[in-house]
């Protein structure tokens, strides 16, 4: 559908290295590049990118690909929005005669995207109506933002009643379907007809990076519930991976972050100069949301409202920012419950004075060790020693060796427990909780690439030997294509027929089929054809190869061989069973007959 020279030259603009860069921090390692994976969960990075085949590969999770499947995976789109949108980066324009071209999802979120740019301008305009929004506006303004605040956040307020919004997006080409989808209303049960989902709320419109609204939170004027309404995932958005606010915070954000609850926090905290602040969208923070921090900031200051509950889930936040690498300090505001309410109170010299709190935020390690020390009693022996394993605990989670000596030297002389002995619990602590992520990641990686209840191949758990043999043979092809051109003049005799297992078939045969002599192979070309996942496993073979020494032709041929012996055996043994099976029913048909 899209020629290949298209897609080569979009490839050769969007550099994998870049590219990924953009989504993952990546350091040099040799000739490649190593990152921490974004598709599962891990501490040491597994995940490489390989400029040399333009390839990526996580030996954590068997994820791999090029850099169509990175970004297809990562932004959960198929093989063409993949290529639209890199092509759109680097100003390609693809081949397109009329929407139908174009893939249905790019188009789906296209529209959802500007119906909520509407929508937004909707919102907006109902606020500065007298006739509507005059209560809104006196709500807002009541909570002390001025009219230049509203405007910066384009905030709105959806009108009472049940059609205004929906009405307004139908004269304007948008079908129920689309509005329901785009969580802007819902379809009465009823009658089958939509009406509004906000209703009666000032509205937070959530802006990505770049530039789209993604989404709505809305809250109600008075005590009612539930007090904020949220948009959920739609194709154009999703939760775990914004941030409110993050569009105008990113360019101003290299040196810190202030993470807060929120949209309040945010909106009082920009409007008070701190432009760095985000918030997660009504949930806690999610590991994506900490690596895309991760991404813009390298310090983070949490500041969650002060009661039990936000403490709670700043303890939980700064684990996971910890994860990806950040530093991490909690802010607790004091007379206030949030930094909202903080920055009202605080009158003239607001901004002075929650500098200061910013400036004092506590290290996660004294802020933690402050809640071990106010839940025990160290004057009692039992509960100094509880205090000290949970400290213990706490250090041994830390990454740097010299962070730890001096917090070992904090809780030596706090809980006067000597430090030779707190040392050798941190480091048994360490050495078990190492162990225990080896046989995790170990496991993830059997149960995605591995033989036993393969997915992707299914057939391996028959003959896993064999099934190898083809995944050797497949990685030397894709690696050194000059033996594509032996298979297809004949010098080296290798056909869809040798292939044992279904999945390795269909990777042959599409290789085949794109192989053409006048220009180099390029795997990616499989994406087409291939699940992301399915191509985790393709990545996998060529970089199990690249990683050995002898690729040469005798290799291969010896490997055609051992396969080819194997597949017979096969088909052996099913003829043998095809016959058993006549027999058995020839067997029951005499049967019958002398009946
Ligand atoms: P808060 O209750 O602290 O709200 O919830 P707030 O933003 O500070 O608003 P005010 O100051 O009380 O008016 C913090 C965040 O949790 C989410 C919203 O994103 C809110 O900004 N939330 C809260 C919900 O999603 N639903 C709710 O019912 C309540
Ligand atoms: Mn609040």
């Amino acid at each position: 559908m899209i020629p290949p020279e298209i897609i080569e030259e979009i490839k050769f603009r969007c550099d994998i290295v870049d590219t990924i860069n953009a989504y993952v921090p990546l350091k040099r390692a040799g000739s490649n590049w190593n990152g921490l994976c974004p598709f599962h969960s891990e501490r040491t990075p597994s995940f490489t990118v390989f400029p040399a085949t333009k390839s990526f590969y996580c030996f954590g999770c068997g994820a791999g690909g090029d850099v169509i499947t990175f970004i297809m995976k990562r932004e959960n789109i198929d093989y063409r929005a993949a290529l639209e949108l890199l092509a759109d980066r680097v100003g390609i324009t693809l081949p397109q005669n009329n929407d139908n071209m174009r893939s249905e999802e790019t188009v789906r979120r296209e529209r959802i995207l500007n119906m909520n740019r509407e929508a937004a301008r909707f919102f907006h305009a109902c606020l500065y109506d007298p006739n509507i929004g005059r209560e809104a506006l006196a709500y807002l303004t009541g909570r002390g933002l001025s009219g230049a605040v509203i405007k910066h956040f384009g905030l709105g307020y959806a009108p009472d009643g049940f059609g205004a919004l929906t009405d307004y997006l139908q004269k304007r080409g948008y079908t129920a379907e689309e509005m329901s989808t785009g969580f802007l209303c819902g379809i009465s049960k009823k009658t089958g007809r939509p009406f509004d989902y906000f209703r009666n709320r000032v509205i937070f419109p959530i802006i990505d990076v770049t530039g789209n609204v993604v989404a709505f939170g809305g809250r109600v004027m008075d005590d009612s519930v539930p007090k904020y309404l949220n948009t959920s995932d739609t194709p154009a958005f999703k939760k775990s991976r914004n941030l409110f606010a993050l569009n105008f915070a990113k360019g101003k954000c290299a040196e810190r972050m202030i993470l807060c609850e929120g949209y309040m926090d945010v909106i009082a905290l920009h409007a008070h100069g701190f432009e760095n602040a985000v918030a997660t969208l009504g949930t806690a923070i999610t590991p994506e949301q900490a690596r895309i921090m991760a991404k813009y900031t390298k310090k983070v200051i949490i500041s969650y409202d002060a009661d039990e509950a936000g403490q709670r889930a700043a303890n939980k936040a700064m684990k996971l920012l910890g994860e990806v690498g950040l530093d991490v300090r909690v802010l607790k505001v004091t007379g206030a419950k949030d930094p909202d309410e903080f920055l009202r109170k605080g009158g003239e010299n607001a901004k002075e004075k929650f500098k200061l709190l910013l400036d004092n935020s506590r290290a996660q390690f004294e802020f933690k060790l402050e809640g071990v020390l106010s839940r025990h009693d160290i004057t009692i022996l039992d509960e100094r020693i509880k205090a000290a394993a949970e400290l213990c605990q706490i250090i041994s989670e830390v990454w740097s060796d010299a962070e730890r000596e001096v917090y070992i030297g904090v809780v030596s002389d706090k809980l006067d427990i000597p430090r030779d002995s707190l040392k050798n619990d941190v480091k048994r602590m360490i050495k078990k909780r190492e162990k225990e992520r080896r046989t995790e990641e170990k496991q993830t990686l059997e149960r995605t690439t591995g033989g036993w209840g393969d997915r992707i191949n299914i057939d391996k758990v028959k003959n896993p030997y064999a099934v190898n043999t083809e995944e050797h043979i497949l990685g030397i092809l894709l690696l050194y294509p000059e033996n594509l051109a032996a298979v297809k003049n004949g010098s080296l005799s290798l056909t869809e027929e040798d292939f044992y297992s279904e999945f390795n078939r269909r990777v042959f045969g599409e290789t085949m089929a794109h192989y053409d002599p006048a220009r180099p192979l390029d795997f990616g070309c499989l994406s087409d054809a291939f699940s992301p996942d399915e191509m985790g496993r393709i990545t996998s073979m060529i970089v199990r190869r690249q990683g050995l020494g002898d690729n040469g032709s005798g290799v291969l041929q010896e490997m055609v061989e051992r396969l080819r012996g194997e597949t017979r055996q096969k088909r052996l043994s099913e003829a043998g069973r095809e016959v058993d099976a006549i027999e058995d029913l020839l067997a029951s048909q005499r049967q019958k007959l002398k009946k």
